[in-house]
C-alpha cells in the first residue's frame, strides 16, 4: 500500500491513483543481457534504441537476500524511533558531503529516510520527498515537503515521474535492501540526466532485518556490494567510493570488529566516529558543475 503524505504545497504525483503499472520501466530481472526499448523522441521523430536503466545482471542470490527476521517490514517500522542511527561524527561528515555535492534549488528524494534530515540547513533546494516505513517519523522531519511510504522489499516502483530528480539519498538503510537491484534501477529511473544517488553506510544495523549477504559482509565487501548495485543497472556512472574511518579502538584506520568493538560501537561508546562510507553514481554522465 502507497500513502502519500503532503506537506504545505502540492507537488507530484499529480494523480495519487495513476499507479505505474508497466512492467517495461523495470525491463529485467533476470540475469540476462539487457533487454532494448524503444524511445521515440517527439521533437524530431526519430528513433532510437537504448537500454540505460535496465538490470544487467542480478547481484544477489537468493540465500543472500534472506533475513533472520522474515516478518513484515512495515510491523517492524510501526512504532516510531525518534534516535539517530549514527553517531555525530558520521553525520557531520555525510552533511558536509551533501553540502558539496548537492547544489540549491534541486529537487531530492531522501529514500528510506526518518525523522530527521542530514541535508544542511542553511541550503535551500526546490522540493525535498522523503520515502520510508513510518509515517510518524517522516512527519517530523523538518525538511520534507512530502513524503510517501512504501515497503521497498514489496514492491520497487514509485509515482515518481521518470527524469523528475536531481539526487536520490540512501542513508544507512541499504543493508535492509532485498530487491536492490530494482531498486537501484528505479532510482535510475527517476533521476534526471546527470543525477546523483549517494548511498551512505556506516557498521551499525538491525542485524535481524539486515540481509545475510550484508551481515555476511566484511566492510571492504559492504562497500563493493554496493558497487555492484550501481554496476548492475545500465547508465549508471562508475561508482566512486568515499571512506572516513575512525582513529578508534583498532588504532590504525581500521574499524575494530572484535565482539567488544562492535558491542561498543553500538552504543556509541569508542571514541572517534562510526566509520563512514559512501558509494556515489551518476545517471550517465557526472556533470562539472562552476
Ligand atoms: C536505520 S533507519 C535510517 C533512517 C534515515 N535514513 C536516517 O538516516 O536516519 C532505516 C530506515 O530504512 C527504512 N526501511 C527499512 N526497511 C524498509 C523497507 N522494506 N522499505 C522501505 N523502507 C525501509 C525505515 O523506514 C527506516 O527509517
Amino acid at each position: 500500500m502507497l500513502t502519500i503524505h503532503p506537506n504545505p504545497i502540492s507537488w507530484y504525483p499529480s494523480s495519487p491513483t495513476q499507479l505505474r503499472t508497466s512492467p517495461s520501466r523495470l525491463p529485467c530481472t533476470t540475469p540476462t543481457l539487457p533487454a532494448t526499448v524503444t524511445i521515440t523522441s517527439s521533437s524530431n521523430n526519430q528513433s532510437k534504441t537504448s537500454s540505460a536503466g535496465n538490470i544487467k545482471r542480478l547481484v544477489l542470490t537468493e540465500d543472500g537476500r534472506t533475513k533472520l527476521n522474515a516478518y513484515s517490514d512495515r510491523e517492524f517500522y510501526a512504532y516510531p524511533r525518534f534516535v539517530t542511527h549514527v553517531d555525530n561524527g558520521f553525520i557531520s561528515t555525510l552533511t558536509d558531503l551533501y553540502r558539496e555535492r548537492l547544489k540549491p534549488g534541486w529537487e531530492i528524494l531522501d529514500l528510506m529516510s526518518s525523522w530527521v534530515s542530514h541535508l544542511p540547513k542553511e541550503v535551500v533546494y526546490k522540493r525535498v520527498v522523503g520515502h520510508g516505513l513510518n509515517a510518524q517519523e517522516l512527519a517530523k522531519n523538518p525538511r520534507l515537503d512530502y513524503f510517501f511510504v512504501k515497503d521497498l522489499n514489496q514492491d520497487q516502483e514509485t509515482e515518481l515521474e521518470s527524469g523528475s530528480l536531481d539526487a536520490v539519498l540512501c542513508t544507512v538503510s541499504v543493508q535492509y535492501l532485498q530487491q536492490p537491484e530494482k531498486v537501484f534501477a528505479e532510482v535510475f529511473r527517476v533521476l534526471k540526466p546527470g543525477g546523483v544517488f549517494i548511498v551512505s553506510f556506516s557498521n551499525r544495523l538491525f542485524y535481524e532485518k539486515a540481509i545475510s549477504a550484508w551481515r555476511d559482509g566484511t566492510a571492504y565487501g559492504r562497500v563493493q556490494l554496493v558497487v555492484q548495485y550501481f554496476q548492475c543497472v545500465e547508465g549508471f556512472t562508475q561508482p566512486e567510493i568515499i571512506r572516513k574511518l575512525p582513529t578508534g579502538a583498532a588504532g590504525n584506520g581500521q574499524e575494530d570488529r572484535s565482539p567488544f568493538g562492535w558491542v561498543m560501537g553500538l552504543l556509541g561508546l569508542l571514541s572517534g566516529s562510526d566509520p563512514f562510507y559512501a558509494v556515489i553514481a551518476y545517471k550517465n554522465f557526472k556533470p562539472v558543475y562552476e
